[in-house]
């Protein structure tokens, strides 16, 4: 399909003017929504006009990232609710649509709340929550990554070179993204040198889908390998790691892309802070701490094979986490759209004085 107007990808664009890309968006009564998995070689969208395919969508990571598959919940309920005008496969759609993927709260939290409005008020309602949803990620994001740029600042230094894993870019949300939505303050305010970037094992969201997002905006960067980002660290080459989360739990543990805890380690050893920006709705107050919550284990041959080439004999076990559980006790700074949380320093997110 044509790209329509709001996803102009403007890749001949380096410096960051008029970077206006769209991840998902609602329109022609669907949801329309960049596929992930064919990138970076490709800028295709999705036009989903089935529960079903939004399902699949999400578990093949054509759409993925916290928030955008919060964005995801809240629109597929809404076209869910055109779909389904009988109440029994309405229900058994959202549910469905709501298991999608577990360790993300943001995908619970968005069906949850368009499935409110939906029952207190209708199918039209319901739309008008999930649009409120989808512009709410473009404001927050936008507020999360200047304060997070002005703590960097005023923490670290004037000029601040970053480390990041997986995609926490504007793919991973509606436009703007939350890690590397500080990397972009930080470039709007002239305080960042360079980023590196994990490749993020086994499926690439660093090589495939940060790099390619940090080309567009002209910002210096490299590409390691996920092993070598401790070097990195203790080399010195980095003041701060910034990443997403998938789940913030009461006690102050982050849930990451698998790969977040050991970059935390790392950092701990090198004196980095390890910064994690992710809206208040990656926020789960109702779970105690990371050990509550379930890990994704994705498919085996995510790791056993390349495509069509095998990387390990046939039947080899495999235990492949999508996400793991950075303790609270390794996070220097939580940064969301309302606050800053100091989880090392004894902050928690479910303290009434930082919620206020
Ligand atoms: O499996 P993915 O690609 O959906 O994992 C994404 C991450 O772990 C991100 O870091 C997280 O969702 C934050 S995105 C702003």
């Amino acid at each position: 399909m044509d790209s329509p107007a709001a996803f102009d990808v403007k890749i001949e664009s380096p410096g960051g003017e008029g970077y206006d890309m769209r991840t998902i968006d609602w329109r022609d009564d669907r949801i329309v929504a960049i596929d992930q998995t064919r990138l970076p070689h490709e800028v295709e969208f999705l036009e989903i006009d089935t529960v079903e395919d939004l399902i699949a969508a999400i578990r093949s990571l054509a759409i993925r990232g916290a928030p955008a598959i919060g964005v995801a919940g809240a629109l597929g309920v809404a076209l869910a609710a055109r779909r389904h005008p009988e109440p029994a496969e309405l229900r058994a759609a959202v549910d469905a649509l709501r298991a999608a993927r577990p360790t993300a709260v943001n995908l619970a939290w968005g069906v949850d709340r368009v499935r409110a409005r939906l029952d207190a008020e209708g199918t039209e309602a319901a739309l008008d929550e999930a649009l409120a949803v989808l512009a709410e990620d473009v404001r927050c994001c936008r507020e999360l990554s200047e304060r997070g740029a002005r703590w960097l600042v005023e923490t670290v230094g004037p000029q601040v070179a970053v480390q990041t894993h997986c995609n926490a870019g504007a793919l991973a949300t509606v436009e703007w993204g939350t890690a590397l939505g500080v990397v972009r303050s930080l470039q709007e305010h002239g305080a960042l040198t360079h980023v590196y970037a994990s490749e993020t094992r086994p499926l690439l969201q660093g090589a495939r889908l940060t790099v390619w997002e940090l080309a567009q905006i002209g910002v210096p960067h490299t590409l390691v390998v996920d092993s070598a980002a401790a070097s990195v660290l203790a080399q010195g080459r980095v003041d701060a790691v910034v990443v997403g989360a998938d789940r913030i739990t009461a006690n102050g543990d982050v849930i990451n892309k698998v790969g977040t805890y050991p970059l935390a380690l790392a950092a701990a050893r090198a004196g980095v802070p390890m910064v994690v920006a992710a809206p208040e709705s990656t926020v789960d107050l109702a779970t105690p701490s990371g050990a509550d919550v379930h890990i994704e284990v994705r498919d085996p041959e995510e790791i056993t094979a390349l495509g069509a080439v095998a990387l390990a004999p046939k039947g080899t076990g495999t235990l492949n986490y999508a996400f793991d559980v950075t303790p609270a006790d390794l996070v220097t700074a939580i940064v969301t759209e309302r606050r800053v949380i100091l989880p090392a320093a004894g902050g928690r997110p479910d303290d009434p004085i930082s919620r206020s």
